[in-house]
């Protein structure tokens, strides 16, 4: 269609984004069209003001903001291993909880994984564990066994629906996904899949990018485009219906994730909280982590980009780092407060502005890769909302329990990869087995040690892995294990205890 006879050219031109159709004549007509229905769907004014407030608001420095910065109060900390006396009942009240069908889960999976270099939705990923499970199948074997525990523990049909942000990107190829895998067992009515919005890259001057003569360059809005998305798309409407009070919301790339933790969720139920986060002790100050702290006394996460290193590097007097919150994108929301967020708060919540390189179409037409950034990409971050809970909590549990996110490509001295994540799971698995009275033997019949050896320079863990649908968290494995010995590789599933190789420390 004509952009003059459509208006779009008088609206483009009142936006000052002309240049957008700077190519138009030289375009096909799919290109044609194509181009119009992207320009069609945007509102250039929102996004001027976007680019507008962003960008004014973004000249604070990071040592402005560290004068601003207090810790997490002891008061609204809860943690796995100084509160053990409390975790039985809070891991009750969770599963209660669980068993009335009031918990959902929700996971954000919209981001591009480009750090990864993997072009499929980064749950797709097969880490290399024997069983080649991907992200995505262990999250659902959890979400399936948890169900079942809380059923046999209060004799009880129960539903915990997993909801499912993505985006433009990765929408299709996920929902094909599970499609092919029959949904991993769950019922495909208690997964819901939803598509979080997509915003412009723009350079300095807020002109939006184009990639190609044809084509904006588009980016996901971050994740916390979620509360957008949760409006736009009618979850919230969907999760009235369904009775869901309490939600725990997570980021795809942990492996260690516990999906609805009933402890956490207990935790923060018991508490009365509206809001509550997950966190592993932050011990290294350059750690790619946001904190979890206090920003002009109110709850925020502070990226670690977003604080200098001398702040990061602050002692508290028993020589803990002193802002050692360390965010692991484990969120509990009650459902009245995530519903005020997406009514009332949303349009409040700040984007934040990654300066990127933006590979561009120049005014004559030839594609630019830049070598140094040279514009911006807006993003809502998740944890914006925690500044607007009445109650806020916070839940400290162990790194090597909980937390070992896929970030990178494995390569020499990269952290967070599919190597470090494998070993992270068959090394817990490996202590589930110690606990639970099993041991494991070498290829001489020698009892391994606990701690795995140092073979080659290298800190192999023993190969072990347990099914989620055998167990969620530790349980349940002593008729299995107890007082018996195991070589590696150890696997332990719905088909029984098997040994695949013989000889594999
Ligand atoms: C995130 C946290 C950081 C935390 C770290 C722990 C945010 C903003 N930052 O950082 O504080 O310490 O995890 O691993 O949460 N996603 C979307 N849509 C988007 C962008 C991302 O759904 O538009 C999802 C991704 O699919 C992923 C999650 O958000 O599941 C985190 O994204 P990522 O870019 O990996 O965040 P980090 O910078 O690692």
């Amino acid at each position: 269609m004509d952009p003059n006879a459509s208006g779009l050219t008088k609206r483009l031109a009142e936006a000052g984004q002309s240049h957008l159709l700077q190519f138009w004549k030289e375009l096909g007509p799919k290109e044609q069209s194509d181009l119009t229905l992207d320009l069609q769907g945007m509102d250039f004014q929102e996004i001027n003001g976007f680019f507008k407030k962003t960008t004014e608001t973004s000249g604070s420095s990071n040592q402005e903001m560290d004068a601003r910065l207090e810790p997490v109060p002891r008061e609204v900390l809860g943690s796995v291993t100084r509160d053990r006396e409390s975790l039985k009942d809070w891991e009750e009240a969770g599963l209660h909880c669980i068993s009335q069908s009031k918990v959902a889960v929700l996971l954000l999976a919209g981001g591009q994984g480009t750090r990864l270099g993997f072009s499929y939705p980064k749950g797709m990923y097969d880490v290399g564990l024997p069983s080649h499970k991907t992200l995505f199948q262990i999250q659902a074997e959890r979400i399936f066994k948890l169900q079942q525990l809380a059923e046999q523990k209060h004799k009880i049909k129960c539903c915990l629906p997993w909801y499912i942000m993505t985006s433009g990107r990765t929408m299709q190829s996920t929902k094909d996904y599970f499609s092919r895998n029959s949904y991993f067992g769950l019922d495909k009515n208690n997964i819901i899949f939803f598509q979080q919005g997509m915003l412009p890259a723009m350079d300095y001057n807020g002109k939006i990018i184009l990639e190609n003569k044809g084509k904006l360059s588009m980016a996901p809005d971050g994740n916390g485009g979620l509360y957008r998305a949760l409006r736009n798309q009618g979850i919230m409407d969907d999760m009235e219906r369904r009775g869901v009070e309490f939600i725990h919301v997570y980021c795809v790339d942990n492996i260690l994730v516990k999906v609805a933790d009933p402890s956490f969720v207990g935790f923060c139920v018991k508490k009365g909280a509206d809001c509550g986060a997950k966190v592993v002790e932050k011990t290294n100050p350059t750690e790619a982590v946001g904190v979890v702290c206090k920003v002009d006394g109110r709850y925020q996460v502070v990226e670690y980009s977003e604080i200098t290193l001398a702040t990061a590097q602050k002692r508290s007097a028993d020589g803990r780092l002193m802002f050692n919150a360390g965010n692991i994108a484990n969120h509990f929301f009650s459902f009245s407060f995530l519903r005020d967020v997406v009514q009332k708060y949303e349009p409040e919540l700040q984007h934040h502005v990654a300066q990127k390189k933006i590979p561009y179409v120049d005014t004559e037409g030839q594609l630019i890769k830049p070598d140094k950034p040279n514009g911006i990409k807006m993003e809502k971050f998740v944890f914006d909302i925690f500044q607007f809970a009445k109650t806020f909590v916070v839940y400290e549990v162990l790194r090597e329990d909980e937390f070992s996110p896929l970030k990178n490509a494995d390569s020499q001295d990269a952290k967070d990869t599919p190597t470090t994540a494998r070993h992270a799971l068959m090394s817990l698995h490996h202590r589930w087995v110690l606990n639970a009275g099993g041991h494991f033997i070498d290829e001489n019949g020698r009892h391994v040690p606990a701690i795995p050896s140092l073979k080659d320079g290298t800190d192999l863990p023993i190969k072990c892995e347990i099914s989620p649908l055998v167990s969620y968290g530790g349980e349940g494995l002593e008729e299995l294990v107890k007082g018996r010995e195991f070589h590696a590789t150890l696997m332990i599933d719905g088909n029984g205890v098997h040994e695949l190789v013989k000889n594999g420390v």
